[in-house]
C-alpha cells in the first residue's frame, strides 16, 4: 500500500521549507462552524520567477498561495432508467434494489450521447457561477475512467469551452477516487505551480462497460459529469485544510475491467510470423466487482482516511458541516457516518437519483447541495472517493 500523505505533504509551510527560512505565526480563520480551526500555524515567504502569465510560461514557482472551491457544475444524460426499467432486462426488483443500495434511478447516455459534451456542460456551469472567463483557465484536469479517447479528452474540453489560451488539459484515471485526486492535484499545481485557475472535472459513462445481463453490477452505476472551479487566492483565504489518500493494487481483484484481445482478430499472426505479433487489438471487458468485499473495504478504509485528513487539518468529525462521500452504496454512506459519528442530517446523499455515477459523483452531489442551499458559502465539508484500483482518499475543504 502507498500513502501518498507521506512523500507529499498538503501544507504550505512544508513547502516552503526547504526553500526559505520560514517565518512562522498563528493566522486566525474566521468561519464560526469550524471550531477545531480556530487557530492555525503557517509560515509566510515567498519564492517567485519572473512575472509571467502562466499562459506564457509553466517555469514553476513557489509561491506562499491558497486554493479555494469557487464554482461548480453538473450535467446528467436526458434517459432515465429506473429500477422497474432494470427488472424488465434483469432478475431483479425496484425493492431489492432500493434496499441493498438505496438507489431508484440513473441516468445513462444513448449511443447519440457524448460524454466529453457533458463534462463540457458542467465545466461551463462551474465558470458561470465562478464569474471566470474561459480565457483565464490555466489548467482542466479531466478526471475519468472512460474518454471517448484513448489519449484522453481533456483538451476536446478545452476545446468546446473556447479557452483560447489553450491551457494545459490532460486526464486522470483513478475511477471513483479520480475526482478528489483530481482537486489535490489541483491544489499542488496552484500551491506550487504559480497555476491560478483550474477546472477539475469527474465525469464517467460507466454504463458503456457495465455487463447489463449482470444484476450484480448493472443496477449501481449511471452516467453524469461534475466539475469545480479551483482558485489561488491568499493563504489567508486557503480552503483545503487537509487531505489523505491511498492506493493498494491488491484490491484491484474485487473491482476492474481489464483489457481482452478482440475475438475478431484471432486469426491475425497464423502467418508464419513471429509468435504473438502483430499484436491483437484489445478493448476493455465488462465492470467485474465482488461486491462485497468492495463493500468492507468501503466501510473500513474511508473512516480512516477521514480521521487522517480531519487530523491533518486540526479538526474533528464534529467540527465539520457536510460529509460528502462518492455515492455508491446508501448503506457505505451510513456505515461510515456512524463510524464517523457524524448524524445523518449532516451527509449529503443523492444517489437515490443518480446511482454511482463513479468520478462524477463527488461534484454532482455538490453542485446539487450548493444550488439547492444546503451547502453555504463558508462550510466546512469532508469530501471521500473510494474505488477501484484499489485507491481512496480524502479531502476538508470549504466551500468559497
Ligand atoms: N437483484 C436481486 N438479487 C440480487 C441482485 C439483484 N440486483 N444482485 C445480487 N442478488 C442476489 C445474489 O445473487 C445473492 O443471491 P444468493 O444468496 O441466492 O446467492 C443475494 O442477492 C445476495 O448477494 P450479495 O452480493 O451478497 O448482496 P449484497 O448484500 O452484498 O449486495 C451489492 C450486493 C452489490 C449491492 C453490495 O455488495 C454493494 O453495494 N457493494 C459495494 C459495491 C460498490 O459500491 N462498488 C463500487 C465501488 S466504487
Amino acid at each position: 500500500m502507498a500513502n501518498a500523505s507521506g512523500h507529499f505533504s498538503p501544507s504550505i509551510p512544508s513547502l516552503r521549507k526547504r526553500n526559505n527560512p520560514p517565518c512562522i505565526g498563528i493566522y486566525r480563520y474566521g468561519f464560526p462552524s469550524a471550531e477545531g480551526i480556530s487557530k492555525r500555524v503557517f509560515c509566510s515567504s515567498t519564492i517567485q520567477g519572473a512575472e509571467v502569465s502562466p499562459s506564457q510560461s509553466r517555469v514553476p514557482r513557489l509561491i506562499s498561495k491558497g486554493c479555494k472551491l469557487v464554482g461548480c457544475g453538473s450535467a446528467v444524460p436526458n434517459l432515465k432508467v429506473s429500477n422497474d426499467d432494470l427488472a424488465k432486462i434483469v432478475d431483479t426488483s425496484d425493492e431489492w434494489i432500493s434496499v441493498r443500495t438505496g438507489i431508484h434511478n440513473r441516468y445513462v447516455l444513448t449511443s447519440n450521447d457524448s460524454l466529453t459534451a457533458l463534462a463540457a456542460e458542467a465545466a461551463q456551469k462551474a465558470l458561470q457561477m465562478a464569474e471566470v472567463d474561459p480565457d483565464d483557465v490555466d489548467l482542466v484536469l479531466l478526471c475519468t475512467s472512460t474518454p471517448e479517447d484513448l489519449f484522453g479528452s481533456a483538451t476536446q474540453i478545452q476545446k468546446a469551452l473556447g479557452c483560447k489560451n489553450n491551457p494545459l488539459a490532460y486526464d486522470i484515471t483513478a475511477a471513483c477516487s479520480g475526482f478528489l485526486l483530481g482537486l489535490v492535484s489541483a491544489a499542488c499545481y496552484i500551491r506550487g505551480g504559480g497555476f491560478s485557475n483550474v477546472l477539475v472535472i469527474g465525469a464517467d459513462a460507466l454504463s458503456r462497460y457495465v455487463d447489463w445481463t449482470d444484476r450484480g453490477t448493472c443496477i449501481l452505476f449511471g452516467d453524469a459529469a461534475g466539475a469545480v472551479l479551483v482558485q489561488a487566492c491568499n493563504s489567508e483565504e486557503d480552503g483545503l485544510f487537509g487531505f489523505d489518500m491511498h492506493s493498494d493494487g491488491d484490491g484491484l481483484r474485487n473491482l476492474n475491467a481489464p483489457i481482452v484481445e478482440n475475438e475478431v482478430d484471432r486469426t491475425l499472426g497464423s502467418n508464419g510470423s513471429v509468435l504473438g505479433f502483430p499484436p491483437r487489438r484489445s478493448s476493455y471487458s465488462c465492470i467485474q466487482m465482488k461486491g462485497n468485499e468492495v463493500f468492507r473495504f468501503a466501510v473500513r478504509c474511508v473512516p480512516q482516511s477521514v480521521e487522517s485528513s480531519l487530523q491533518k487539518a486540526g479538526l474533528t468529525a464534529s467540527s465539520i458541516d457536510w460529509l460528502l462521500l462518492h455515492q455508491a452504496n446508501q448503506r457505505i454512506l451510513d456505515a461510515v457516518a456512524t463510524r464517523l459519528e457524524v448524524p445523518p442530517e449532516r451527509v449529503i446523499s443523492n444517489l437515490a437519483n443518480y446511482g454511482n455515477t463513479s468520478a462524477a459523483s463527488i461534484p454532482l452531489a455538490l453542485d446539487e447541495a450548493v444550488r439547492g442551499g444546503k451547502v453555504k458559502s463558508g462550510d466546512t465539508i469532508a469530501a471521500a472517493g473510494f474505488g477501484a484500483g484499489l485507491t481512496w482518499g480524502s479531502a476538508i475543504v470549504r466551500w468559497r
